[in-house]
């Protein structure tokens, strides 16, 4: 166990070792535990967590709000209209004037190409710890909280088991590549074989694919691609069907930003059979587990039987938020210095 983790930045997963995710994992749990009792756990009393969204959450926004009061803190609900970002102010002069405010700096930027950047030059200039509260790069908050749940359902050694990422045809806006980054290069590390399913055009970023190459080649684990959703599903032991956009395909492709838009719509709509269904369930092995990060896209992503059904653990994914995050910001903010 790692303890001395004050001040360090949560950028992305891959900037922290496996032994210092389990040290979040574990100070989750005790978290959880002392939650389920009803036990006052105020570990950040009088600290300020200022959160910058430049996108709409529900469940990020949420989860860190609710998991700085019950620390015993208080975090500022931000966006760029209320601060001079909106006035260009630059990403360096807001990170050092924040650091004289409060203890901690939370933010979700996903624009492609800039939000990652985004956070780290805050984090470069910043002298408290600044947290990703999902970027177009990864979005850890999400995925620590999704292997939380996982090994709550399967235990702590998940040497071998299948765990898929699949896209699936949401029409309503191009999500970022962030969760199905975040995912394979997380997984692997600790043990999962890790299977990514797309249409040819919906494909991650090549530098988190050799990431995830990577670690699956240093934890004995294996990771592959396919481009066929019903073999993806074959004998799976976890399901992760989610949308994403063709930023990184359009990005090779050269395409005008103002043809991205209607592009994107044409190749998305080559793949409206790319749908979690009750028969696709079927294919998983008998134990599987359904996994969405949320918000999702019912009846275009997912039948209502699955997301509503037996399989379904959405909603403990959703809770496990509160209880990663506070383990993060405990650690980051509080902690040992
Ligand atoms: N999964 C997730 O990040 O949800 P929100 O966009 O509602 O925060």
């Amino acid at each position: 166990m790692k303890t001395m983790l004050r001040g360090k930045d949560w950028i992305e997963t891959a900037d922290w070792s496996c032994e210092e995710l389990e040290t979040v994992l574990d100070i989750a749990k005790y978290l959880k535990m002392k939650f389920s009792l009803g036990e006052a756990h105020r570990i950040l009393q009088d600290k300020t967590l200022f959160m910058m969204f430049f996108e709409q959450s529900t469940r990020t926004r949420n989860s860190t709000e609710a998991a700085m009061t019950q620390l015993g803190g208080h975090a500022h609900d931000l966006t760029p209209d209320k601060m001079q970002i909106s006035h260009g102010e630059t990403p360096k002069d807001t990170g050092r004037a924040l650091s004289r405010y409060g203890h901690g700096i939370a933010i979700r930027n996903c624009f492609y190409g800039i939000g990652n950047k985004y956070i780290r030059e805050v984090a470069e200039e910043s002298e408290i710890p600044v947290s990703n509260l999902q970027c177009d790069v990864d979005h850890p908050c999400q995925t620590i909280a999704d292997l939380m749940t996982v090994r709550e359902k399967f235990g702590t050694n998940l040497k071998g088991m299948k765990f898929v990422i699949s896209w699936t045809y949401a029409p309503a806006y191009a999500r970022p590549l962030s969760v199905p980054q975040g995912l394979v290069t997380l997984m692997p590390r600790f043990g999962m074989d890790v299977v990514l399913a797309h249409p040819k055009e919906f494909k991650l970023m090549p530098k988190t694919i050799a990431a995830a190459e990577n670690y699956a080649k240093e934890s004995g684990s294996k990771f592959k691609i396919v481009n066929d959703m019903d073999e993806a599903f074959k004998d799976a032991m976890v399901v992760y069907p989610k949308s994403w956009g063709c930023h990184q395909f359009l990005d090779e492709q050269k395409i005008p930003e103002k043809e991205r838009m209607e592009k994107g719509m044409e190749y998305l709509n080559q793949y409206k059979s790319w749908v979690c269904t009750e028969k696709r369930m079927r294919l998983a092995d008998k134990r599987s587990v359904y996994m969405h990060p949320l918000p999702a896209d019912r009846g275009a992503e997912v039948e209502d039987a699955v997301i509503d059904g037996p399989q379904s653990i959405v909603f403990d994914q959703a809770e496990n938020r509160l209880h990663t995050i506070k383990s993060i910001l405990a650690l980051t903010m509080g902690g040992r210095p």
